[in-house]
């Protein structure tokens, strides 16, 4: 008998641990229906959702970026009024006065940049794995807009200190809806409350920051876990081009306990080594319990992301700059480093087309992307075109991303970053 059997014998331990051992996989099934924390994962899922290789945890990353969000995020709110006479002085006050305030501020400030890259790694991943494709499309769709409300409540998080960084990081970013045809005009000023970045635009973007966006994640994020766990074990048959079911209708064994029971009925169990005959090789495809398979190795990716986010905190401040002045415009100006390929662009396009055509282009054809992707195949081999291109895209970004968060200075003039460093966080 185990300590924690012996434990839960005791009469202390019977009046905490009230359900009984869950033995066989169906017991086990109701254990996990029962449990109001477990019921928004699947009971099971395929065997090869373990692996690192599957997903790298990224969507896990994301979720547990976004937790560590909200709670540094209501602490910050207890010391900090939206408003340019205040704002500042409370952000100063934060890293100076306010128990941990600095430390707070950085997992903040970190878990935002991080997020943002987790959300878009996450995307790749689930690109090059052909996940988008039937039944899961709608899915997609929805993690594309969890990658723009992510994008959004970065974007509305990073004019709240009030600082010339702030300032004008969300001067040059807003001054791109005023190249939206015919509406340009009202929809800067509803994102302004006014002519240019004021104390209406302060308030606005805390409004969004703190309840829209939050708000709008987390409905789609329930959406989305929830259409997870429906569609997990739906995969797309190859031969047929049909959705089909891979759940057995008799109970099959996970690789901790490879034992099968061939639609037999089971009336109890009996400690002991199976026979040779009634081991089964599992496949990539066979179901295996959530719990404990994949929780354990959820915890595991989540443990290791707070680590990382400790980590940088503890080592690296978020910035400050000198107050907000709208008289001193910085050289150069610069957006958040998530839109300085689009900034990129703008230098060599016109702004319809930097500002307004290509991120509308990206987020309408990538929502589209699983409904025009007709190939049914899942393989790296009988997906080359579909991966060649979303490659060119994605290092095509990355590069327009490096160029104008490192290599620009001054005029948007090249700069080497090692000799001149211009990059802003
Ligand atoms: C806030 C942002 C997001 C969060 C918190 C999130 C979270 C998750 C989680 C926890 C899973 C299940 C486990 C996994 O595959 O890692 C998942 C699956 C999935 N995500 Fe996301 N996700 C986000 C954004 C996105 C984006 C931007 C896309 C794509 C545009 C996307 C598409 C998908 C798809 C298609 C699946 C199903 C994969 C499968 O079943 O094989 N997600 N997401």
């Amino acid at each position: 008998m185990t300590l924690m059997e012996r434990v839960r014998e005791t009469t202390v331990g019977r009046s905490i641990f009230r359900i009984p051992d869950r033995v066989t996989e169906r017991d086990k099934a109701a254990g996990h229906w029962a449990s109001f924390l477990l019921h928004i994962y699947p009971v099971k899922v395929r065997r090869i959702e373990l692996t690192f290789n599957y997903s790298a945890f990224l969507g896990v990353a994301s979720l547990v970026l976004f937790g560590s969000l909200l709670v540094s995020g209501i602490y910050l709110m207890f010391f900090y009024v939206p408003s340019p006479a205040s704002a500042y002085g409370n952000i100063q006050a934060i890293q100076t006065e306010v128990p941990f305030g600095q430390y707070i501020r950085n997992v903040h400030r970190w878990s935002a940049h991080l997020m943002v890259i987790a959300v878009a790694a996450h995307m790749a991943r689930v690109f090059y794995r052909g996940a988008y494709k039937s039944p899961k499309e709608f899915n997609w769709v929805i993690g594309v807009l969890l990658l723009v409300v992510t994008l959004l409540l970065s974007f509305t998080g990073y004019l709240l200190p009030w600082d010339q960084l702030a300032y004008w990081a969300v001067t040059v970013g807003t001054a791109m809806a005023s190249y939206v045809p015919l509406v340009g005009d009202q929809v800067k000023e509803l994102l302004l409350g006014g002519p240019s970045v004021g104390s209406a635009t302060l308030v606005r973007f805390y409004v969004l920051h703190v309840a829209v966006l939050p708000l709008a994640l987390v409905g789609l994020v329930t959406i989305h876990l929830w259409r997870w766990r429906k569609d997990s074990m739906l995969t797309l048959d190859p031969d047929k081009g049909t959705v089909k079911d891979v759940r057995p209708g008799v109970l099959v064994s996970t690789p901790a306990d490879p034992v099968v029971t061939n639609g037999k009925r089971i009336l109890g169990v009996v400690p002991g080594k199976p026979a040779a005959g009634d081991r089964k090789e599992l496949s990539d495809d066979d179901p295996v319990m959530v719990w404990p398979h994949l929780l354990v190795r959820h915890a595991v990716a989540a443990l290791v992301v707070l680590f990382l986010v400790l980590l940088i905190s503890l080592s690296f401040d978020a910035p400050l700059k000198e107050i907000a002045n709208p008289t001193v415009t910085p050289n150069p100006e610069k957006a958040p480093w998530y839109f300085a390929a689009l900034q990129e662009l703008l230098a060599h396009y016109h702004p319809l087309v930097a500002g307004v055509l290509v991120p509308t282009g990206i987020v309408v054809g990538l929502m589209a992307l699983p409904y025009m992707d007709r190939n049914p195949l899942f393989t790296p081999q009988a997906r080359r075109i579909a991966r060649l291109t979303f490659t060119a895209f994605l290092v095509l970004w990355i590069v327009l991303t490096l160029i104008g968060f490192a290599f620009r200075g001054p005029n948007w003039g090249w700069v080497w970053p090692w000799v001149e460093w211009h990059g802003e966080l």
